[in-house]
């Protein structure tokens, strides 16, 4: 497979040199692309000796210096030959620049020709990253699809500390192992086979009060239903996102109805159900609650207390019995017997898929950028997905889903 490397001007472009080799470590062809301001930080000569080919560090002198015609549609061919393009570091200058679709140079030229997934590495000063104007372009890049490895926070070449660090080459490199595995050459342009449906997606925890200022939570960060929401959208479907408290921008076009508890997220999903055609309960729910809580703080004393618990409502087993035809996918976080119990769960609740992942495995499940699952189906299948970001896992869960739905309804 072959990767463009497009790296930006920032004191972070040395370490593109070590992404350069990590991903020849994993057997990707990297061609790497120079902008003018990288090269006032690193030389393409480092590049050529890394990856043993010919870089590209400006528009008009890539192949000739004359600026003619062959160089001048060179970024279209360097497009079309690459199967990722991966920026590191990409400068808040970039970000902007791809955000709007600024094309003055070989990389950013190459970027508006590409089709494939894009792959952001940002770098910068904490306060340039936390600039309204940089989440606002960030924001923009995510929705297009593109795969964000965030900074790390950490001391940062200015002294300041913060987020802002270029995350650790071998990770970037490792999440674009997952892409590539993950087998898809996304386009949000190519890709609209989502139009018509109406998907309803539950995401993030819910939070059940245990008097006015207390509840009962679960780590779940609302990641895994986020990404589906914007997969489902770049694919053309209408999003109804019923979101517990989370720290997310929702995506743009989402319909966002946010609720705390079950009781609040089943009537949500209840009141929705009917126009739905397929529903996601990436939801993690939580099992127990306190039925008339207090809605006054409750008064700390020296003495032992118990709480009693009621079970909420089990949303998904209940869309299980009224669904109709509707395609209905749950999720199973498990500690072991990962497929046994998905495939327990897909048959006491109806469900058409069962997404399961292991939630003791190390930064994957809650709270990270990545995921690893099996994808259980109603046809008895068990496809493993390998840890990929749960953007790419939302795609091959949609890509799975089209393909169920045509073997359910040809049986039927
Ligand atoms: O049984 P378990 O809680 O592991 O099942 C997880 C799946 O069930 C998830 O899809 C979750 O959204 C859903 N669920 C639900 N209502 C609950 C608990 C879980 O819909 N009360």
């Amino acid at each position: 497979m072959n990767v463009a490397l497009g790296v930006g001007g920032g004191i972070a472009a040395y370490k593109a040199a070590e992404l350069a080799r990590a991903l020849m470590e994993h057997g990707f062809s990297v061609q790497a692309i120079l902008t003018d301001a990288a090269q006032e930080f690193i030389t393409p000569l480092t590049f050529a000796a890394l990856t043993g080919r010919k870089v590209i560090s400006n528009l008009f002198s890539a192949a000739n210096p004359e600026g003619t015609l062959a160089s001048a549609v060179e970024h279209i061919s360097v497009a079309e030959q690459h199967d990722i393009l991966v920026i590191a570091p990409a400068t808040a200058d970039l970000m902007a620049k791809l955000a709007h679709g600024l094309a003055g140079d070989f990389l950013t030229t190459t970027y508006l020709a590409f089709t494939g997934p894009v792959v952001l590495a940002p770098a910068m000063n904490s306060n340039m990253w936390n600039h309204p104007a940089t989440r606002e372009n960030l924001r923009i890049l995510r929705e297009r699809g593109h795969v964000i490895v965030e900074p790390e926070d950490g001391l940062l070449a200015c002294g300041d500390v913060g987020p802002g660090r270029l995350a650790e080459p071998q990770k970037i490199a490792d999440v674009v192992a997952g892409l590539a595995a993950s087998g898809r050459r996304a386009t949000v342009r190519q890709h609209r086979d989502l139009e018509g449906e109406v998907i309803l997606i539950t995401a993030g925890p819910t939070q059940e009060p245990l008097d006015a200022v207390r509840y009962l939570s679960n780590r779940s960060s609302g990641k895994m239903g986020y990404a589906l929401a914007a997969g489902a959208l770049e694919r053309g479907a209408r999003v109804i996102l019923v979101a517990g408290p989370v720290h997310l921008d929702p995506p743009k076009g989402a319909e966002v109805i946010p609720v705390h508890t079950a009781v609040e997220m089943r009537a949500a999903v209840m009141e929705h159900l009917e126009e739905s055609t397929i529903i996601i309960k990436a939801a993690a729910v939580a099992d127990y609650h306190r039925v008339n809580a207090p809605n006054h703080k409750v008064k700390k004393t020296a003495a032992r207390m118990s709480l009693e618990l009621d079970p909420t409502p089990d949303i998904l087993a209940e869309l299980g019995r009224v669904k109709g035809d509707r395609l209905l996918v749950g999720f199973a976080a498990e500690t072991e017997n990962l497929v046994e119990e998905a495939r327990r769960k897909l048959e006491s609740k109806n469900c058409d898929m069962v997404v399961a992942n292991l939630v003791s495995a190390e930064g994957e499940g809650f709270e990270s950028d990545e995921n690893e699952v099996v994808l259980v189906l109603r046809t008895g299948e068990a496809i493993p997905v390998k840890r990929a970001p749960k953007t790419a896992i939302a795609h091959r869960i949609f890509d799975e889903m089209i393909k169920l739905r045509l073997a359910l309804h040809s049986s039927r």
